[in-house]
């Protein structure tokens, strides 16, 4: 428990961000907590270009937020892709801002400031063309191209709304989407290309739009030049249209709480909520984070590898780099194509400088044996970083001494989709490091923890995570939903911001994030809702209940377990199963897997009918002996069934 790495000598040597040492993190901090209105003020005007800056700082607080969102900034006006481009094509306009590297490690390219500047204005002249207003919504739903960045700074440069679809998303997925932000247009691409593979993200879109008459028309990027359905009219080619267009399009400055996207994200109910972000206060914040846990530096290659799809890839891969006018790569493929040395592959060949994945990758490259590394030169590397579930300790000392041999800091970053940036994490030069442990917060962040009977916790000890106060970057809003979003976070603990988070807290105020506490599961950092996959199981004609957990997983963090309650005269079998797998995948998408199947005679239900989770929990994570009283149950021989007939 008392392992502690300090921060290797060259990442702390010449720091340049804004926390450069403990000390620096305290008296930050400090000021925080102090005069956060200041604070944050003073952040927002020194980070981002604002075309009228602001003078207020927060408005609003928890105990007000069910009258209507928080605020920060209110009365600042802005453009977002000022500051992530105009004034670095001003200033720097030979830097590249995406390194991109396809499929294929041969294809890569470079997009200078200049260029992505003209480009994202092309693309925003030709999303007006298409008739896109000012807060209209747009639907992303592409692979890892260039032009998926540049689809949602076009957005933001005309002050449309955009809301990213991950492109594994089946076509119910999509249209649910579709409908629930009602957009005017969905910008796709011909095909996807992962490891090799084709994915058919405009079949998709086809069969999500059939019949769907609000969407005017669908940007088609053409990446494979394979055979495409279209529908004249409503279809257009990206490669027709948006290089014809004029590289000038003045910025529509907006309200800094003007939305700047939605993210639908997983909740314990079937339908996914949209997490809405607005410009100024989520910009300020993915920028201050970005250049302070990485500690990032004028000449970094930085490389995040998540997709744009999930809130990573928005605030790390596109807003916080491009704010910051550093180079940030965009990866198209996977970790194992062509084989599992393609990270660090990557790493030697453009001499990458901050690395940021996930645990599931990491333990997952850890299993297929060290010399895919170290076959590289990884000696350019100076921070890894790691997000979207706890990463072991095991996982943690692989990647600390073998892909960084001890040279660089581990950043393990926790936050979520709400909170729009890093939450509680290391910052590269001035924390000491616990594998295992996300350790500190932010400046601006007051985790608290929570004990089962509601009451703030002092000192070490494990509770639930909540925060207390308001800081820039945090979601204002369910889309279309306020009342939802004010049950989902602000209810459970009056006054606080309620996380869904389980954690401890050691001696040293260092947290441990234990996994979520409520109905959602984290499969290889995708979040997903046991609600969801229930509704899709029992979509299935011959499946009567469906129970669904989570349970440990050696690569995936967490796998899905599926109770399965038959209708009577079916027969439990592999033919179902594959009913089942088909139906996850077609309503959900093909990530939704479910790892572990077993039929049992009935789900464990209270008297009053509500289904006992604790218990298939239990039983799905190996300890049928901890099952507690079983005495309210209805009907106590179902949990020896179950017990009985465990998977695991
Ligand atoms: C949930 C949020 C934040 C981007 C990716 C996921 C889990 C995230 C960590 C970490 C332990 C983590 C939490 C959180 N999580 N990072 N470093 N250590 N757990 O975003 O889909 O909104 O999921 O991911 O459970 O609540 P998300």
């Amino acid at each position: 428990m008392s392992e502690t790495h300090p921060v290797p000598a060259r990442v702390s040597e010449g720091a340049v961000g804004p926390v450069k040492s403990l000390a620096d993190w305290r008296e930050v901090r400090q000021r925080s907590a102090d005069d956060p209105d200041g604070f944050w003020l003073g952040v927002t005007k020194e980070r981002l270009a604002w075309a009228t800056e602001p003078t207020r700082g927060l408005d609003g607080s928890y105990h007000t937020i069910m009258d209507g969102p928080i605020a920060w900034f209110a009365d600042g006006r802005l453009n977002i892709t000022v500051s992530c481009l105009d004034r670095h094509a001003a200033s720097q306009p030979d830097k590249v801002a995406i390194l991109w590297e396809g499929d294929d490690p041969s294809e890569v390219k470079r997009i200078t400031y200049r260029e992505l500047h003209e480009e994202v204005s092309r693309a925003a002249n030709a999303l007006k063309a298409l008739g896109l207003q000012k807060g209209e919504r747009a639907i992303i739903y592409m692979g890892m191209v260039p032009e998926a960045a540049i689809a949602m700074l076009a957005c933001a440069r005309i002050g449309a709304i955009h809301s990213v679809v991950f492109g594994g998303f089946s076509a119910e997925a999509l249209r649910d989407r579709v409908r629930d932000c009602g957009a005017e247009i969905v910008i796709t691409q011909d095909e996807g290309l992962r490891g090799g593979k084709p994915i058919p993200l405009k079949a998709v879109t086809d069969q999500a739009l059939e019949g769907e008459r609000g969407v005017k028309k669908v940007l088609v990027y053409r990446r494979t030049g394979n055979f495409v359905g279209w529908t004249e009219g409503r279809d257009v080619w990206w490669q027709d249209i948006v290089p014809a267009q004029s590289a000038d399009c003045p910025a529509t400055i907006v309200d800094a709480e003007h939305p700047l996207f939605i993210l639908y994200t997983s909740g314990s109910t079937g339908k996914p909520k949209g997490v809405v972000h607005t410009c100024g206060g989520y910009l300020t914040y993915a920028s201050f984070t970005h250049a302070t846990v990485f500690d990032l530096r004028p000449d970094d290659v930085y490389a995040c590898v998540a997709d744009v799809g999930w809130i990573t890839g928005h605030s790390y891969i596109v807003y916080g780099p491009l704010a910051n006018g550093c180079t940030t790569l965009m990866f198209e493929s996977i970790p194992t194509h062509p084989d599992a040395g393609r990270y660090w592959d990557m790493v030697e060949r453009h001499g990458i400088t901050i690395f940021y994945t996930a645990p599931t990758a990491i333990r997952a490259l850890a299993a297929k044996g060290d010399e895919h590394v170290t076959r590289y030169d990884r000696s350019s590397l100076r921070v890894l970083g790691t997000v979207g579930e706890p990463i072991n300790p095991d996982a943690w000392r692989w990647y600390h001494s073998v892909v960084g041999e001890g040279r660089c800091n581990i950043v393990d970053t926790w936050w979520q989709t709400e909170t729009g940036g890093i939450a509680i994490s290391p910052v590269a030069p001035a924390t000491p490091t616990k594998p295992g442990s996300a350790t500190l917060p932010m400046p601006g962040i007051f985790p608290v923890l929570m004990d089962a009977e509601g009451r703030r916790m002092q000192g070490p000890g494990e509770g639930r995570l909540c925060i207390e106060f308001p800081w820039p970057g945090q979601a204002r809003t369910v889309w279309g939903d306020h009342p939802r979003f004010v049950a989902t976070y602000f209810e459970h603990y009056p006054g606080m911001y309620f996380t869904g988070d389980g954690c401890r807290r050691d001696a040293d105020g260092y947290h441990w994030i234990t996994g979520r506490v409520d109905d959602v599961i984290n499969v290889s950092g995708h979040r997903m809702g046991t609600a969801e996959f229930e509704s899709a199981l029992v979509s299935v004609e011959a499946v009567a209940e469906a129970g669904v957990v989570g349970y440990p997983h050696p690569i995936k963090g967490q796998g899905v377990y599926a109770y399965i309650v038959l209708q009577d005269g079916y027969t439990a079998g592999d033919a179902i199963e594959a009913e089942m797998h088909a139906a996850c995948r077609t309503l959900i998408g093909a990530h939704a897997k479910v790892d572990l199947f077993q039929f049992v005679p009935g789900l464990p239900k209270t008297r009053s009918g509500k289904v006992m989770r604790r218990i298939l929990r239990k039983v799905a994570e190996g300890q049928p002996e901890a099952l507690g009283d079983t005495s309210t149950l209805a009907d106590p021989s179902v949990v020896e069934a179950i017990v009985a007939g465990a998977k695991v």
